[in-house]
């Protein structure tokens, strides 16, 4: 199969078993590698479907500047796409950004907006909010992305990451786990896996601090997980269960995938690995749990696979109230 481009790569990801890390458990839990997605996350599935669907209806022409505020995956991957489609793409970033991510960016052609004002609440998200609106309107074509609010980002999941899972998959899935940020990846896979699957359990993952499900904000260092604000696609209806695991979990999880399975995933994979396992006790031997993991672990070696960086995890959590 040879492929038009490398957009044309994005999705027919596998799934694997995890039977090494669940050995013993009585429970088959199996993961759909989106981190094998070419731009290395599952946020390539929002980017090809929300440029390819703008280009379709016309939203999106050949004048269009392409603006979001992200830093991480979704930048990459919408900075992959845009190229391909031979569209400007300005990314609104903080000083937070990992040099990685920055440089990726970068590489691929797209503009950098740096905001280095905090805003009232002491982080960078609604300064970065209002230079997003700022440049809409005074970049010519500017066109504002908006991944919390578009809803083709959770359709993406739904007509193709949820479909792809609902035919690699056969046989009963009583159980669902997904990381939450956005809340596009859950809602879409939520509700095409139910449409096959009525009885489907579905399981937010979120990190601690996050507000997404009501729970009071607090620090959190693992990236792509979590939201500082609920985001305007959030569908509690989609969601069943939600467990919450702090940033020590969420890296001994990514440690456990690495040695049991060989897998160097990211943050929010051992989040995902973590909450499975908080939630082992009460799930039926015999059940069948299907998940996905985000994104690759290369773009944390200076976090999550760093041993000072694991060490102030470390400290942080014995100071602080464990969730
Ligand atoms: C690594 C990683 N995990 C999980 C998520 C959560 O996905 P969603 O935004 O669809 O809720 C994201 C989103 O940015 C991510 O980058």
């Amino acid at each position: 199969m040879v492929y038009s481009s490398v957009v044309d790569c994005i999705g027919q990801t596998p799934v694997v078993r995890l039977e090494r890390l669940f050995a013993g458990t009585g429970i088959e839990v199996m993961a759909k590698l989106e981190m094998l997605n070419p731009g290395g996350s599952a946020k390539d599935r929002p980017a090809k479907y929300i440029i390819q669907e703008g280009l379709r209806s016309g939203l999106i022409h050949a004048g269009t500047h392409l603006i979001e505020s992200t830093s991480g995956n979704l930048g990459i991957a919408l900075a992959m796409v845009a190229r391909a489609h031979q569209l400007p793409l300005t990314c609104v970033v903080d000083p937070k950004i990992s040099g990685t991510n920055l440089e990726i960016m970068r590489r691929l052609g797209a503009k950098i907006d740096m905001v280095t004002e905090l805003d009232e609440q002491g982080g960078y998200l609604n300064t970065r909010v209002a230079r997003v609106k700022w440049l809409e309107q005074q970049v010519p074509g500017g066109l504002w992305l908006n991944q919390y609010a578009n809803e083709n980002n959770w359709l993406a999941h739904y007509h193709h990451t949820g479909k792809e899972m609902a035919e690699q998959v056969s046989g009963k899935i009583d159980y669902l786990f997904v990381a939450v940020s956005t809340t596009g990846t859950i809602r879409g896979l939520s509700r095409r896996l139910k449409e096959t699957h009525p009885d489907l359990k579905v399981v937010a993952i979120d990190a601690a601090g996050s507000v997404i499900f009501g729970t009071p904000p607090g620090p959190r260092w693992i990236p792509g997980i979590g939201a500082s604000r609920v985001p305007e696609l959030f569908h509690p209806e989609s969601i069943d269960e939600v467990v919450l695991v702090n940033d020590l979990e969420a890296m001994e999880g990514c440690m456990a995938l690495l040695e049991h399975e060989g897998i160097l995933a990211g943050g929010s994979s051992g989040s995902v690995v973590a909450g499975i396992q908080k939630c082992l006790p009460r799930i039926p031997e015999g059940s069948r749990i299907v998940t996905l993991l985000p994104d690759r672990g290369e773009r944390y070696m200076d976090s999550v696979y760093d041993l000072e960086w694991q060490e102030r995890i470390r400290e942080l959590s014995r100071g602080r109230t464990l969730a």
